[in-house]
């Protein structure tokens, strides 16, 4: 080891903490200043607790949205119109970017049919140009988006080694690379103007593995990871009025991914409680928001007890993770199929039914 080195690691090297104190001191003072912060952190931490008790029992006060511009990917269908048709009732004018025209029509008309302004553009969310370029063409025609909604999404379903290449590459396209690519059009606005709120659908899938969802919880995973550490990263640059909300909730019933998995205990969330979740942790500043809340005294049981409890309870809580639509047809899906369906079809999900969501909103 370096005589540098060494004296580094013995807090002798000069540095900011060390040049003013007595050779003799240094030792001492790395101490008493460690036993400090860790103190002074204790503290910090629990006056943050007791704060969060309080906000939890008096709730948090909201955000008002009107007149904000909110971007929702995958705003097509499922999820993302459901979350369109709320932030537009809350007096925001919606931008829906979705690969499917179709849905994205339908989507707009439906959101101008509760009295809101709305704006669709059919991107491809795997095509990292045509982000950039729409992202442009939006803040031209429409204005700066504060708002960015990266809830598009797609799964495969099939064990790994039956899952073609290409449909893991458009999983994490579509999953998480697109995340980068919105937030690096969106965030620059944002940070100038002090002001903006960038929302992850992740899943609980990005805390827990699920067989035959092996692209679709890493994609899901690293998608936490993108929300946690862009955050942090905001922090540090002193970035006071921009936010990060993270929403990974269990599977969700009535939309075009996961129809009427196979879940056994817990029940899957409805769409609508899902869309109301997401709009509160925009108007709440909320960094993450688990659904079902129970969830998130379950989760550190994972760290906690042996593998085989958590395997055992994952197996039974769902049996099988795939679509409805490739279990019962009992059809492995050809490579060139797919390939068929990812390109002509206007669904880009998986091989399942076209998006929908329930008949309420
Ligand atoms: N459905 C569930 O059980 C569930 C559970 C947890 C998390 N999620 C997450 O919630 C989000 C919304 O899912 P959903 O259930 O509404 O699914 P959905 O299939 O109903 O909607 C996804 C939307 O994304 C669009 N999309 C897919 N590929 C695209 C691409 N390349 N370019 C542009 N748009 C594209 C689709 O056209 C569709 O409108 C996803 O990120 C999903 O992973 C869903």
């Amino acid at each position: 080891m370096s005589t540098d080195a060494q004296e580094y690691m013995n807090g002798m090297r000069p540095g900011p903490l060390t040049r003013e104190i007595p050779e003799c001191m240094r030792d001492k003072y790395t101490i008493v200043q460690t036993v400090f912060d860790v103190l002074a952190f204790l503290v910090v931490a629990i006056g943050y607790v007791i704060q969060g008790i309080y906000r939890s029992i008096v709730g948090h006060p909201k955000k008002d949205l009107k007149g904000s511009i909110a971007l929702v990917t995958g705003g097509g269908g499922g999820l993302g119109s459901l979350i369109a048709l709320r932030l537009a009732r809350l007096g925001c004018i919606v931008v829906l970017w979705d690969i499917n025209k179709q849905g994205l029509e339908d989507t707009v008309k439906l959101v101008k049919g509760v009295g809101g302004k709305c704006f669709g553009y059919v991107v491809d969310l795997t095509k990292r140009d045509d982000i950039y370029r729409v992202g442009k063409q939006v803040n031209e025609e429409v204005g700066r988006v504060s708002i960015l909604i990266n809830n598009a999404g797609v799964v495969s379903g099939q064990y790994l080694l039956d899952t073609p290449d290409h449909l893991i590459q458009r999983t994490f396209d579509v999953n998480i690379l697109s995340h980068f690519w919105t937030v690096k059009a969106f965030l620059p606005a944002m940070i100038d103007h002090n002001e903006g709120h960038i929302v992850t659908i992740a899943s609980m899938a990005g805390h827990v593995g699920v067989a035959k969802l092996v692209d679709y919880c890493s994609s899901k995973s690293a998608a936490c990871g993108f929300d946690e550490s862009l955050r942090m990263e905001l922090e540090v640059k002193g970035v006071k009025g921009v936010h990060t909300s993270l929403i990974c909730p269990y599977f969700i019933r009535a939309t075009g991914m996961f129809e009427e998995v196979n879940s056994r205990l817990v029940p899957t969330l409805s769409s609508n409680e899902v869309a109301d979740r997401v709009v509160l942790a925009i108007r709440t500043n909320e960094p993450l928001a688990v659904m079902p809340a129970y969830f998130c005294l379950l989760l550190p049981f994972k760290w906690l007890v042996p593998w085989p409890c958590i395997s055992d309870l994952i197996r039974g809580l769902v049996p099988d993770a795939a679509p409805e639509s490739m279990r019962i047809t009992h059809h492995r899906v050809k490579p060139e199929e797919i390939g068929d369906v990812g390109k002509k079809d206007s669904r880009p999900m998986t091989v399942v039914p076209p998006a929908r969501h329930e008949r309420e909103v």
